[in-house]
């Protein structure tokens, strides 16, 4: 079977180079896009249950049925297997089946599996190579494009981890069809944060096709555009500033506000990362407005777009009630804290800037803002 290819981008970073696939059905066709990578007919694919029931089968038969021998590796669902004690069971089951430096691993999942196996890819043998086959939308767009690896620890997410690139990217757009109504809402965040770090157009483009992309019956045209385009501009970000010594740090746009709010729900389902970003992502632009760097019309629109695709914009939306102390304690553990100074990204619509310079008691404002927004 030949792949429904839609779009290559390639991502220049000298030998450690790659390309993202976007196309419709790839995961049937496996071999053709991987054999370049295999430098042995040999292969394990690290998955989750969730994607396991429904598409493992396919990738497992894309690969046998062109004679490489393929042992799979099923984790938990959900963030609790970006744990230490899970990463032990995935190296040992990866030692215990005798994977050399030569062999691959294969990420076949959302943005656990994914940041699981390229850290296990990372570590393993001091390094072995992995490919990213992205399921989910926030997969697709942002977690597996650029190499960062990890998992979790007591002290927050992602604080173990390493700059590992694969070595190739595949996105099946059929993929997102099966993805719960809900996860494919909070993967778009992390499309419209492109829209908002420095691309005003697609923003407006967003504006009035990107609930096309997040129902039931998305249009499939429309995915494959998004997607590429989320994509193109991960690309061109992680090419200029591939270990975040400057400009990459503009991805974490609504995150430093995003992980306090998720890791005060105990990464327990109640709220995704997605939806973390939208609300952090509406909090940084408040945050722009009190620097005069953005007027509060930029926030309405903001918060205007995500109630369209039905999205949560603030945090008083959300059933768990939060306290500004709470979250104030979380952002001091982020990893982007510098000289124990909270890093934040915020700025106009499209004008996203990194600031290192931000008082407390602004952030515990625009804390309180969103927590008691009135809706
Ligand atoms: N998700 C942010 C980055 O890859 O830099």
């Amino acid at each position: 079977m030949m792949a429904d290819i839609m779009e290559t981008i390639h991502l220049p970073l000298g030998e450690r180079s790659y390309d993202i696939v976007i196309g419709a059905g790839l995961v049937g066709t496996l071999y053709d896009l991987t054999k370049d990578v295999l430098k042995r007919p040999r292969a394990v694919i690290i998955t989750d249950e969730n994607v396991a029931a429904l598409h493992l089968n396919t990738a497992v038969e894309a690969l046998k049925n062109n004679d490489i021998k393929v042992d799979t590796i099923t984790v938990p669902a959900g963030e609790g297997s970006k744990s230490f004690a899970n990463f032990e069971k995935v190296i040992n089951r990866l030692l215990e089946l005798e994977v050399e430096r030569k062999d691959v691993v294969i990420a076949l999942g959302g943005g656990v599996v994914g940041d699981l196996t390229g850290f296990a890819a990372a570590t393993l043998r001091r390094g072995i190579e992995f490919i990213q086959v992205p399921t989910s939308l926030l997969a697709q767009v942002d977690s597996s494009v650029g190499g960062k690896t990890g998992i979790n620890t007591k002290f927050g997410k992602n604080l173990l981890g390493a700059f590992h690139q694969p070595k190739k990217v595949i996105i099946d757009l059929e993929m997102l069809d099966t993805l719960p109504a809900r996860e494919l809402r909070a993967g778009y965040a992390e499309v419209i944060k492109y829209g908002l770090i420095d691309d005003l157009e697609f923003f407006e483009w967003l504006e009035k096709k990107g609930h096309l992309m997040v129902s039931n019956d998305a249009d499939r045209e429309i995915q494959a555009y998004a997607i590429g385009h989320s994509c193109r501009s991960k690309a061109r970000i992680v090419a200029e500033d591939e270990r975040e010594g400057g400009k990459r740090a503009l991805l974490n746009l609504g995150h430093t506000f995003g992980h306090a709010l998720e890791a005060e729900c105990a990464y327990d389902g109640t709220l995704l990362h997605g939806e973390a970003v939208a609300i952090g992502m509406v909090m940084a632009l408040d945050l722009a407005c009190k620097l005069g760097l953005a007027d509060t019309r930029e926030q309405s629109r903001l918060i205007n777009h995500l109630r369209s695709v039905d999205m949560y914009a603030t945090g008083s939306e959300l059933t768990k009630t939060f306290t500004v102390d709470a979250l104030m304690k979380h952002m001091a553990q982020d990893k982007k804290v510098e000289d124990g100074k909270m890093v934040f990204i915020t700025g106009a619509m499209g004008k996203a800037e990194v600031r290192r310079d931000i008082d407390a008691s602004i952030i515990r404002k625009v804390l309180q803002n969103s927590l008691e927004a009135v809706v």
